[in-house]
């Protein structure tokens, strides 16, 4: 396994890292982090990256198998992108978008509308998933006000889906745990099964294609209870996260399309995760051959070295605002940055150059075939995703997939499969936000040797996992 220890820290070395641990604990705020846990133990600090791997304050090395965050598709310590980063600051450093365009917001916005699919040309940037899944609905909004439908304002998004934390986003995000304490959230959301086969309802268990149509026509039914006339738009990922990676049925997003066309609702695509190649095509809804009526993007389209999101729309939903008084009143002092625009364009001429959707697209198979060979553990139940993106389903019994109570999945993820991953040196995702399930998103660069390490620290920890149970 593969914890390989670089040269031993020396004396002042571990002192560093120890004053580190000092002033981590005292000023520093974790998100998404119980801080309580950090009271005795050593909080990770990751201190530099290469490649897949990264290395903490401590020296040791670790598979990046998350990307970060679903972030660093090229793989870490690029000279090439963060040189584009310091000439771009040299050159104009900030000016915002607020009436003035910059030359590197230009050239990506034009380079993005000729990835995109279809007629999606025109791009809103952002700093941010949440402020792109945000500005999608407020645009929605104002575009149906402008239109003479203003009564066009829910929006429907899929059970346990997550769709980011500002209170808007948050509240298209279907997770009940992270909402609550924020509640009353902005009005609007509405909630539609997601399409997790393995947990299918009886009656569609017994075949894919049935489930996914059910589940597509579920939106229809929601769209019709709540009155077409309430309705703005309906948010999806190509791949849903949350939950633990649910791929769409065949036919789901085609039947989804016409349901939108049918009822005047806007079909957003939310690729924060699944666009820039996780799914080996430079959006999500390329591979499953949709059409979006907008994507939102964020994560991977700087592959982290600097920080950006945005929404792609087309000309259709620009139409009330390209004439006259009209203007979508919304905006963000950082978006279109300068820097992280050159970033943004340095990171897809590594995918360029680097054929990294062609990667993914030929060492998927054997990623997934890899995972696979998981399926003869005990404590493992499903692996799907599709791509480089993978969720492993954990339960207590194989065959009646009974999962694992509050009690026992907060001993066994929190207490024991997250660390115990790390400090066998593979960084992944031990998450219990629906049944509790593994996931994995590496750097589009990894190939059958990565895929090899990852599958040996899985099946020795959920081996142990097991035993423990
Ligand atoms: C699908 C999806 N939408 C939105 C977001 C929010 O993005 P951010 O954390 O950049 O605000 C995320 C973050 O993981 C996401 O996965």
């Amino acid at each position: 396994m593969t914890i390989s220890s670089p040269p031993s820290p020396g004396h002042d070395e571990v002192q560093d890292a120890t004053a580190q641990q000092t002033a981590a604990k005292r000023n520093l705020w974790l998100h998404f982090t119980r801080m309580g846990s950090y009271a005795d133990g050593e909080m990770p600090v990751i201190v530099r990256g290469e490649g897949q791997y990264v290395y903490d304050s401590r020296g040791r090395r670790y598979l990046d198998g998350l990307a970060g965050l679903f972030v660093s598709q090229i793989g870490h310590g690029r000279k090439e992108v963060a040189e584009a980063a310091a000439r771009q600051g040299g050159e104009l450093a900030y000016f915002p978008l607020w009436s003035y365009a910059n030359p590197r917001a230009i050239e990506l916005a034009e380079r993005l509308a000729d990835l995109a699919p279809g007629d999606l040309n025109r791009v809103f940037f952002t700093t941010s998933g949440s402020e792109a899944v945000e500005s999608a609905w407020k645009l929605a909004k104002q575009y149906f006000k402008l239109t003479g439908q203003p009564g066009r304002y829910k929006v429907l998004s899929r059970e346990i889906a997550y769709h980011g934390t500002s209170m808007g986003a948050l509240a298209i995000t279907g997770l009940p745990a992270i909402k609550e304490p924020f509640e009353p959230l902005p009005p609007g959301g509405v909630r539609v099964p997601n399409t997790n086969f393995y947990r299918a309802p009886a009656f569609v268990a017994d075949d894919l294609t049935t489930f996914g149509l059910w589940a597509a026509d579920e939106i229809e039914r929601a769209i019709l209870r709540e009155g077409p006339e309430s309705v703005a738009a309906v948010y999806l990922e190509p791949v849903q996260n949350s939950g633990g990676c649910f791929p769409p049925p065949p036919g789901y997003f085609q039947r989804v399309r016409e349901i939108c066309d049918r009822h005047g609702v806007l079909l957003v695509s939310d690729e924060v995760i699944c666009a820039f190649g996780r799914l080996g095509y430079y959006f999500g809804s390329q591979r499953y051959g949709y059409q979006p009526d907008v994507i939102t993007f964020a994560k991977g389209v700087t592959s982290g070295y600097a920080p950006m999101g945005g929404m792609l729309v087309s000309d259709r939903l620009m139409e009330p605002f390209t004439e006259g008084t009209a203007t979508f009143l919304h905006g963000v002092t950082f978006a279109g940055h300068p820097v992280c625009c050159a970033v943004a364009l340095a990171n897809l001429d590594v995918f360029e150059k680097e054929d990294l959707l062609g990667n993914v697209r030929a060492h998927e198979a054997g990623f997934r075939a890899t995972l696979e060979k998981l399926l003869d553990l005990p404590i493992v139940g499903d692996v799907r995703g599709d791509g480089y993106f993978y969720g492993i389903e954990l339960v207590k019994d194989k065959a009646t997939r009974e999962s694992f109570n509050d009690e026992e999945s907060e001993r066994l993820l929190r207490g024991f499969l997250s660390h115990a991953l790390f400090d066998a040196g593979l960084i992944c995702r031990a998450d219990d936000r629906g049944d509790p399930v593994i996931q994995l998103s590496p750097p589009l660069t990894c190939t059958q040797e990565h895929f090899d390490e990852m599958e040996q620290i899985l099946r020795s920890v959920l081996s142990q996992a097991w035993t423990r149970l």
